[in-house]
């Protein structure tokens, strides 16, 4: 089939490259030039596990192309995705420009029945502001259609190949039967795609990703309670993550969530929902929990020293929002970097793919090590703020030597209590108790 992916982004780059990887004819389109010439040569602008190899390999068969000419690349497409951002404008709303602009241009140069893919997370009716534009500056019939991602970075390229489910929202039978040929061999293992309308599909992306987010602040606040009352969160995630109404996944308290896609969609939902005169409460609170979330992690450390953070280096590993990705988009790393030089603290960073985009933002505000253990020379402490595999097993005794005092502040819970005892850490974990508590009770 051929197609069009309008938007060479996180997800437009995924689709086409994965489109392309099930023999369809796809061709990729972005404004940006240089960007383009990057993508023919078969560079990657993101990492993204797996999706250099696929980029080569639909590429040198012929099967995956870029251009900047939008023209080209939607006369003879069958189906045209719209992968393009949806920045959060001024009030919190999404910033639809871009993708109207972009069906604006489309519908001045289409020629024939297409099937329109909304693939960018919109707000309910934008569907329906799309189909506007199609009836305003053309004559041609198109089934405009919302299809949205669910796409997690890092394991970007394996969701789509095999997603848990493809939600599409069209009541053209047409549309349907060529997306159904299209993505069946997507579901070839049975999951399914779930027909609806637009605006239920809209609302679905929105809902699915604000559930998820509000799972996670559920947990952040029980993980705060429980080093109120002297539990262990990590218990209490397998005590009722065992009943499967509840599930075991997406349980895991930390420092807040980040990333392009959480913070952004549960803010537009919470917009959209009081745009059309509803309270949406639970949101709220999801993003209050969340923004005091972020700051547990200083606040404890502030604690331990006593407010005295001046001229104390902190070493970090971690500043990426997740683990495989080099995105560092609301990640909460960076509110408590700014916290910390804030206090006037130094800080050393190491992460292994996201370094670069901190630099590019932070200059040299931050110091940065080559290597893990680098991170740790004559610094005061060690703060684990991303959960990178390498990060779960390291040499303890070295970690000890290599720092100024035995001291770990652990946002994402990566080691066991007793392993840091064993060790003769200072450790202090999120919903846990803090070691040295531990060593006092065991004392007594
Ligand atoms: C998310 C959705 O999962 C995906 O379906 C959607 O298409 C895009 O948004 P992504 O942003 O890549 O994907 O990351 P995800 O793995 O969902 O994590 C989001 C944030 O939640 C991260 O900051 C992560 O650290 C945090 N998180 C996740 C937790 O704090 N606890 C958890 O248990 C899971």
């Amino acid at each position: 089939m051929k197609i069009a992916v309008i938007g060479t982004g996180y997800v437009g780059l995924v689709t086409g490259t994965c489109l392309a990887e099930t023999g369809n004819d796809v061709i990729c389109v972005d404004i940006n030039q240089q960007k383009v010439e990057m993508l023919r040569n078969g560079e990657s602008p993101i990492y993204e596990p797996g999706l250099q190899t696929l980029l080569h390999r639909n590429i040198a068969e012929g099967r995956l192309n870029f251009t900047s000419n939008l023209a080209e690349a939607v006369k003879e497409a069958a189906v045209i995705f719209l992968a393009l951002p949806t920045p959060p404008g001024g009030d919190g709303s999404a910033d639809l420009s871009y993708v109207l602009g972009a069906s604006r241009d489309i519908a001045l140069i289409t020629s024939s029945y297409k099937v329109i893919v909304t693939k960018s997370t919109v707000p309910v009716g934008t569907a329906d502001k799309v189909k506007a534009m199609f009836e305003q500056y053309s004559d041609i019939q198109v089934a405009v259609v919302s299809n949205p991602e669910f796409l997690r970075e890092g394991v970007a390229i394996e969701d789509f190949m095999k997603p848990d489910r493809i939600v599409i929202g069209t009541t053209d039978d047409r549309a349907k039967k060529i997306l159904t040929e299209l993505y069946t061999p997507y579901v070839r293992q049975g999951n399914p795609i779930i027909f609806m309308d637009e605006r239920s599909s809209e609302l679905t992306k929105y809902a699915a990703n604000s559930f998820l987010a509000t799972k996670i602040s559920f947990m952040n606040e029980v993980a705060n309670l429980c080093e109120k009352v002297g539990a262990n969160v990590d218990m209490v995630r397998l005590g009722i993550g065992a009943d499967e109404r509840i599930g075991k996944r997406f349980l895991f308290s930390g420092i807040g969530y980040g990333g392009s896609c959480f913070p952004k969609d549960v803010q537009a939902l919470a917009k959209s929902a009081q745009e059309n005169e509803y309270d949406f409460k639970i949101l709220n609170s999801v993003m209050e929990v969340n923004a005091l979330q972020k700051t547990v992690l200083v606040d404890k450390i502030k604690k331990y020293y006593d407010g005295e953070l001046s001229g104390k280096t902190f070493a970090l590993w971690g500043l990426a929002f997740k683990p495989e990705t080099d995105d560092i988009r609301e990640a909460p790393a960076l509110e408590i970097i700014e916290a910390l030089l804030q206090h006037g603290a130094n800080v050393v960073a190491y992460d292994p793919e996201a370094m670069a985009n901190v630099k590019d933002l932070l200059g040299d505000k931050v110091a940065f090590a080559d290597n893990q253990y680098d991170a740790l020379r004559g610094a005061d402490a060690l703060l684990i703020l991303t959960e990178w595999s390498v990060f779960r097993n390291p040499d303890f005794v070295k970690v000890g030597a290599l720092l100024k005092s035995k001291v770990i502040f652990d946002g994402r819970n990566l080691f066991g209590l007793e392993q840091m005892v064993e060790h003769g850490f200072y450790y202090n974990s999120v919903g846990r108790k803090a070691i040295s508590e531990l060593k006092i009770e065991s004392a007594l």
